[in-house]
């Protein structure tokens, strides 16, 4: 029997409801197809937003949403993407399957469909090959209330008054695709760049995002912190969980037992990676100024047979959704100073929450994470401790993930994980000084390779779970091999 105790006197970071936040590029049929199907679309849409996709975004309540890229966001130029659609420039998507770019998606219809999901905006700036100019009148164009040539522009287009920008993101990876550049090379552009990202409406700051480390890199962290520290809000970071490596990743629905561990165990990497740099950063801001900011993270495997491979077209098994609920975990433990993070990404690439087929769509297993996790989004994490099994014998990798979490009415909530394809586990779960009255708990599991199609849709699915007994301070259950589960303790 494992003992999971949870500490309701130790109350430690509020977990920013953006950490359980989405990602969208240009890329593949993530916006076109995915999200934006035009008015003239015989797919039910909103301004051209299809409304089944909205429908269960907005249902899973997606916090934050980052756009326009990625890579594609170092070769953006906003401009195109604004006034009239049938004057807009056409382009080459060169990062992402070399098609045309029509930008008929650009700004206007970016806040368009926040609104509609009704979440915060992470715009993307373009350091790789835009100007100060350029980034700066975007940030004006956006934000700014009073007269300016950049506000005139956006009334003209048809938007009176200005959006909220809550973060924006100064380059992206700019150490690969946004330019090849040095850490010191980098930084010195960060800050050029970053002082002409002004705050026009009086108390509402724009938060800086400087582009953050790729994995394991802890020099650029390092570097990012000694040079830029105090011109960055947050500092993000890129980690991918590849089964194989870049050149064989692996498939998303066909694999060996083997690799379903080895993806467990790199998908796990991610607490090394987030307690390392965040070391580094505490070195040079011990007050906890500077957030981390996970901006791209996710299973990352070879394309589904006969797609594009430019498109990242990816199916999702419960595999994945033993991925999403270990990270989350991970992330709700490291609240006190990470702020933000977007799965990459959002419908039809990579780890995606939503797939679409013309106008059929789906919702996949880390659909379901996130909705589960959301009750987590803005309780105050509790100090916890979960004994486990690992998978190698130099323990590195928890079996059984957790975390716990309270509302400002006292209810808790706890998630765990349980990545044993074979072994179910006997959780007694001891809450201190609580007398407990309720529990009520949910379950995502099955067979590690079950996913949804677009002929079963339900295959994984949350469904109520019961497998428990009440004690007087927890409870007891059994939790399956396979799945992850959240409990709601009164
Ligand atoms: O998410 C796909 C790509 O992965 C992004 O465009 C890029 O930032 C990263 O390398």
């Amino acid at each position: 029997m494992q003992k999971y105790l949870i500490n309701p006197n130790q109350k430690l970071s509020k977990i920013n409801k953006d950490i359980y936040g989405t990602f969208s590029e240009h890329l593949g049929r993530c916006i076109y197809e995915g999200v934006y199907v035009g008015e003239d679309s015989p797919i039910p849409n909103v301004k051209g937003m299809r409304k089944d996709v909205v429908s269960a975004l907005k249902e899973m309540g997606i916090p934050v949403l980052r756009w326009p890229g990625g890579c594609f966001a170092d070769e953006y130029h906003w401009k195109d993407g604004i006034g009239p659609k049938a004057d807009r420039k056409k382009m080459i998507n060169t990062h992402w399957g070399g098609v045309v770019e029509d930008n008929s998606f650009g700004t206007h219809e970016f806040f368009e469909l926040c609104e509609q999901i009704g979440c915060e905006a992470y715009v993307n700036g373009n350091v790789g090959s835009g100007t100060v100019q350029e980034m700066s009148e975007w940030v004006e164009y956006m934000t700014f209330d009073g007269l300016s040539p950049m506000s005139e522009l956006r009334k003209k287009n048809g938007r009176e008054k200005p959006w909220k920008v809550k973060y924006f993101g100064v380059g992206n990876e700019n150490w690969g695709c946004g330019g090849h550049m040095l850490p010191e090379f980098y930084a010195d552009q960060y800050r050029r760049y970053e002082t002409f990202v002004r705050d026009y409406n009086g108390n509402e700051h724009i938060y800086r995002i400087a582009c953050g480390a790729n994995a394991f890199d802890y020099n650029w962290t390092e570097v990012l912190m000694k040079k830029a520290a105090s011109r960055i809000n947050g500092l993000s970071l890129h980690y991918y969980t590849l089964p194989g490596d870049w050149g064989n990743k692996g498939k998303a629905t066909e694999y060996t037992d083997d690799e379903y561990y080895t993806t467990i165990a790199k998908c796990y990497k991610m607490e090394e990676l987030v307690r390392r740099h965040c070391e580094i950063i505490s070195r040079y801001d011990p007050e906890k100024r500077v957030d981390l900011i996970v901006d791209e993270w996710g299973t990352w495997y070879d394309v589904e047979e006969g797609t594009n491979p430019g498109f990242l077209y990816q199916q999702s098994t419960l595999r994945d959704a033993l991925v999403a609920g270990i990270t989350l975990n991970i992330f709700n433990k490291h609240s006190d100073r990470i702020r933000m993070a977007n799965i990459a990404q959002t419908v039809n690439v990579l780890q995606s929450v939503v797939l679409t087929d013309g106008e059929d769509m789906l919702l996949t297993p880390t659909y379901h994470i996130f909705k589960m996790y959301k009750s987590h989004a803005e309780n105050t994490l509790l100090g916890s401790f979960l004994t486990t099994d690992y998978l190698e014998e130099n323990k590195q990798t928890p079996v059984l993930t957790e975390s716990a979490s309270i509302d400002e009415n006292g209810t808790i909530v706890s998630t765990i994980s349980n990545a044993s394809l074979t072994e179910g586990y006997e959780i007694k779960c001891q809450v201190a000084d609580f007398e407990v009255k309720e529990v009520k708990a949910e379950i995502v599991s099955g067979n590690a390779r079950d996913y949804n199609t677009f002929d079963n849709k339900e295959v994984v699915k949350t469904v109520e779970f019961t497998d428990f007994t009440l004690t007087k301070d927890g409870f007891v259950a059994k939790l399956p091999p396979c799945s992850v589960a959240k409990f709601i303790i009164k």
